[in-house]
């Protein structure tokens, strides 16, 4: 097949991207597809135009490739891309309207509220600990937890500096105390269960993508009806979606608080795929190497 492997772009997880991008590009070559890379640009329809390839392998994260943007714009050209379509997209980056989809349905979620940025530095939103993160954003980009001792900055201190303040609006959610959990979905079907143990207790962007700073540990040292509830929750939340290929279910687990302790944060329709990311290593566990789970992606897509 001839394959583009749409990377880059310009979002905060751009980076990210042209990691997952290299490494799917590679795995294709590796099972001898035709692979032309492409770094998303404002011109990447008329550059897709020209290339035409069999089908798109997006490999972008955050905006406008994870949220709705590129997939429109690859069904109006007609082109096959893997991953999520359209609506799905639009839905699954935003915090906010994932909730909105899902907590009706009984999956359950953290509540919480939008606020202003600026009204963070009159009054807590919410009794600490809590977060504030950004909608629609991945990696942990802008993502802070705020407690008593104020670990990104007293929010009410205006001199304080914090990952959260360059976004107008923010999403406060209560801190869920406790475990950090994640499932990959392939297909219909959960891979399983990882646990992640960052050493700075907190599994940001530094922790996320330097080798090193997080334990991985899987299967997840969780009851067996942890295990089964993540799983459950991953595939449903994925159906409910309309996720298509893969995606990957993050969720807090308070283990002072059983099954009733378990919270899925949200569901990543463009999971990452880098060497340090957890679908590939989830895959890994299930006896596939990173280039089949690549060409199982693929297989999702055409099917
Ligand atoms: N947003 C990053 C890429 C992830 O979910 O893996
Ligand atoms: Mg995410």
């Amino acid at each position: 097949l001839h394959i583009a492997v749409l990377m880059g772009g310009w979002s905060a997880e751009r980076e990210v991207s042209l990691l997952s991008g290299a490494g799917v590009a590679d795995a294709l070559e590796s099972l001898d597809h035709r692979v032309t890379r492409v770094d998303m640009d404002r011109d990447v329809a008329t550059r897709l135009k020209e290339i035409a390839p069999d089908i798109v392998f997006n490999a972008l994260h955050g905006t406008p490739g994870e949220d709705g943007s590129v997939q429109g714009l690859l069904d109006l050209m007609g082109l096959k891309y893997t991953h999520s379509g359209l609506a799905t997209s639009v839905i699954a980056i935003d915090k906010v309207l994932t909730k909105q989809a899902l907590v009706p349905h009984g999956i359950p979620m953290p509540g919480g509220r939008i606020v202003k940025t600026e009204t963070l530095f009159e009054a807590d939103p919410l009794p600490r600990p809590y977060v504030l993160k950004p909608v629609n954003e991945g990696s942990s980009v802008g993502v802070a937890i705020v407690t008593d001792q104020g670990n990104y900055g007293n929010p009410i201190a205006a001199a304080s500096v914090g990952p959260w303040q360059e976004f107008d609006e923010l999403l406060a959610e209560p801190f869920i105390r406790g475990r950090e959990l994640t499932t990959a979905v392939l297909g219909n079907e959960a891979l399983g269960v990882t646990e992640l143990k960052p050493k700075s207790g907190f599994y940001d962007y530094e922790s996320k993508y330097t080798d090193g700073l997080t334990e991985h540990i899987y299967p997840a040292d969780v009851p067996d009806e942890i295990t089964e509830a993540c799983k459950a929750l991953a595939v449903e939340a994925h159906r409910l979606l309309g996720c298509k290929g893969c995606s990957r279910a993050d969720f807090r687990w308070d283990d002072e608080r059983g099954v009733d302790g378990l919270f899925l944060l949200e569901v990543n329709t463009q999971p990452g795929m880098t060497a340090l990311s957890l679908v590939p290593e989830q895959a890994r566990h299930n006896g596939m190497s990173y280039p089949e789970l690549v060409q199982r992606i693929v297989d999702e897509a055409l099917a």
